[in-house]
């Protein structure tokens, strides 16, 4: 891992996930969560604050970086969450056939290599009944937005460690397995091109 991706990423990572539409998203979606929770790509841990505690029981927080493993520490310790971290890739996540009541996943599905492996292991691990909670960026419905999208994303992806702008989030969860059971969308306010967000809720089919 180069110096850029393990210590100078994490911070630039952390900046660009803080903004105040992100916090007004996370809000929306992070509170849902509930029983023993699998959060996929956790960074730096910015949706511990809005989990209710009462609700979750542990929080399995895989994450292949140390240098956002090492950003989020802090947080786990302020919020007093029962956070045990997994230091490998979602597509391969190491927990048990149905042993989680909810998987969370926010601005990851846009970075996770291949996001169809991935999503298949999340299916595995869920229980029947439990519940995917997403929030992501991605394709935008205008075609205009769209070209930007297209021309703008090798460049972009190679600065910001992987990430996609144009990716159809909603197509990629159902085809890794869900149906989705709460489909929101719109334009968050910010740069039109990395700032259409889709989230809400998905189960396992
Ligand atoms: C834009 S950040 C989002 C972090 C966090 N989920 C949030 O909402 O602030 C994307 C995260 O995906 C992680 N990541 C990169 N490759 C991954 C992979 N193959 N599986 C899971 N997470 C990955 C990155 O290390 C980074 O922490």
């Amino acid at each position: 891992m180069s110096f850029y991706e393990d210590r100078v990423l994490p911070h630039l990572i952390n900046l660009a996930c803080s903004t105040k539409p992100q916090r007004k998203q996370r809000e929306k979606i992070v509170h849902l969560a509930e029983g023993d929770v699998l959060e996929v790509g956790i960074g730096s841990g910015l949706n511990l604050p809005y989990y209710e505690k009462s609700r979750v029981r542990k929080i399995w927080g895989l994450e292949p970086s140390a240098g956002m493993r090492r950003k989020a520490q802090p947080l786990v310790d302020e919020t007093g969450l029962d956070v045990e971290f997994i230091d490998l890739p979602g597509e391969e996540i190491p927990l048990e056939d149905n042993s989680v009541d909810t998987v969370l996943i926010t601005y990851t599905l846009c970075t996770i290599p291949d996001a169809l492996t991935a999503l298949h292991g999340m299916r595995r691990v869920l229980k029947p009944g439990g519940t995917l909670l997403y929030c992501e960026h991605g394709v935008a419905p205008d075609e205009d937005v769209r070209r930007w999208q297209d021309r703008l994303n090798g460049g972009w992806s190679w600065f910001s460690g992987g990430c996609n702008m144009n990716r159809d989030i909603v197509s990629l969860i159902r085809e890794g397995g869900f149906e989705i059971t709460n489909d929101e969308r719109m334009y968050v306010p910010g740069p039109r091109i990395l700032n259409y967000n889709f989230w809400g809720a998905a189960r396992p089919v």
